[in-house]
């Protein structure tokens, strides 16, 4: 390659023995450059090779840029920072599948869409009772995400934008509601209907927290607070779980069909399951004197122990999702009178000890989201096994608009990768009387 890193050059010289190939390079807005390798096996019969995908461009998008030296997060260009802190879920939500921040009465309008499909068919409520009430919701979400296909599959046709925005806003208006039931039914409580008058974030946490023998008053504190937590989960360009999402959908699957698949990624823990696993570490941990212990067994290669909530594949800085959430947590911890959580102090002292050891800071190991997020869940009243839920409740907007990006792409072809074969070379079958 004749250059990298941001020259002008507008190929790459791939050369192997006697021959050499010119592969185009192509440039982006910002960040980094992509040597453009679609026709590399037809030319040179060669694969590349890139498990985990860490050097390879899935897609081209305009959705969101991380940078991830800069520690910088950009929603169709706008810092998450000031989205956080000025907008609403649902002005991200716009902002994610349109493109742009919604005028007033544009956003008016978006709301006014949402707020009424957030009501899920009945027999969804049926369909609840099938599960054991100790399932864990994130197996409940996978499943009734994935049912609504069975209740809407006829009517998308997702070569129709009007039903591909119409399937959008029914992902982002059902995704509240099936979280709340799953964590009602784990709970052998009621499920409660959505209420038109309360915003998005007030909505849910009614569905959650209210019963119905007494009046829930919505904490207005509160509400901003988990509302600024979906913001900071919404999107994250091409992850497991978006990239899941992406290769479903590419096989012109129904889209609820590919956000079950992206809910089901995400659930891992060394990705959206962290913020579950991150709190149950920090319990684990259980004092700040067992900190050196657990830092420890962290950088011991036999010890299959890692930091829960530390480090990341894009991340060589501090992620900037895990400042907010930090302060959200003092916030939320604040409203609640909560003086001192014996695992905040774990949490920040870990983060303290963690950012001066050699082995953290050599491999640029910092916080990431799911860091502090557990902690301010459990304040606002959810248990660990809701973490996921919630971020997969939040980042549903991010998968949707990928998805109806993919879709909407001319280029737009079947997701189909090749692999280095390393398996028996042809060789005829044995009949099982003469096998030894
Ligand atoms: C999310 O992709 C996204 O954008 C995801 C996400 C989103 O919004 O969609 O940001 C959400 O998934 C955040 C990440 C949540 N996961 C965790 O907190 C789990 C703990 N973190 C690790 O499992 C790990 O850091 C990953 C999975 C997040 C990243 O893994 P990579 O990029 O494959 O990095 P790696 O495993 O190659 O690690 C590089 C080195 C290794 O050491 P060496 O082999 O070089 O000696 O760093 C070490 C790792 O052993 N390392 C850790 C560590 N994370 C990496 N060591 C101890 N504790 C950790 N947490």
């Amino acid at each position: 390659m004749d250059a990298i890193n941001g020259t002008s050059a507008t190929s790459a010289t791939l050369t192997i023995g006697d021959q050499s190939w010119e592969l185009p390079i192509r440039q982006g807005t910002i960040g980094p450059e992509v040597v453009d390798i679609g026709k590399l096996y037809g030319q040179t019969g060669l694969f590349t090779y890139d498990p985990g995908f860490t050097s390879t461009a899935s897609c081209e998008s305009s959705i969101t840029y991380i940078d991830g030296d800069e520690g910088v997060l950009l929603y169709r260009g706008y810092p998450i920072e000031q989205l956080a802190e000025s907008g609403d879920f649902l002005e991200t939500c716009y902002l994610l599948l349109y493109g742009e921040l919604p005028t007033a009465a544009q956003k008016a309008d978006f709301d006014y869409r949402v707020t009424r499909h957030t009501m899920v068919h009945e027999q969804m409520s049926r369909f609840f009772h099938g599960f054991r009430r100790d399932a864990h919701p994130m197996a409940v979400l996978v499943a009734s995400v994935g049912a609504l296909s069975a209740f809407y599959h006829d009517s998308i046709d997702i070569a129709d934008p009007q039903q591909r925005m119409i399937a959008s806003i029914r992902m982002i208006a059902k995704i509240p509601t099936l979280a709340a039931m799953a964590y009602k039914y784990s709970i052998g409580q009621p499920f409660v209907y959505p209420k038109n008058d309360l915003d998005y974030a007030s909505n849910f946490l009614r569905m959650c927290f209210s019963v119905p023998c007494e009046d829930y008053k919505v904490n207005p504190i509160l509400s901003r607070a988990i509302d600024r937590i979906f913001i900071l989960h919404a999107d994250h360009e091409q992850n497991a779980s978006t990239s899941t999402v992406r290769l479903a959908g590419s096989s012109g699957a129904n889209p609820f069909a590919c956000i079950a698949a992206g809910i089901a990624c995400l659930w891992g823990p060394a990705h959206g399951g962290a913020n579950e696993a991150a709190l149950k570490m920090l319990g684990e941990i259980g004092s700040v004197e067992r900190i050196p212990e657990y830092i420890k067994r962290a950088k011991d290669k036999n010890d299959p122990f890692r930091l829960m909530g530390f480090g990341h594949r894009v991340y060589k800085n501090y992620d900037p999702r895990a400042k907010i959430m930090q302060k959200t947590c003092h916030e939320v911890l604040g409203e609640l009178g909560i003086k001192d959580d014996p695992l905040l102090d774990i949490a920040v002292e870990l983060e303290r000890i963690a950012l001066q050891d050699e082995y953290f800071v050599e491999r640029k190991l910092y916080p990431n989201i799911d860091f502090y997020s557990g902690i301010t869940l459990r304040a606002l009243g959810f248990p660990t096994s809701m973490f996921t839920v919630l971020f997969a409740l939040a980042r549903t907007v991010g998968w949707i608009g990928q998805w109806k990006e993919m879709i909407e792409d001319p280029g737009q072809r079947i997701g189909r990768p090749r692999q280095l074969y390393t398996g028996a070379p042809q060789r005829d079958y044995v009949p099982i009387a003469r096998r030894k």
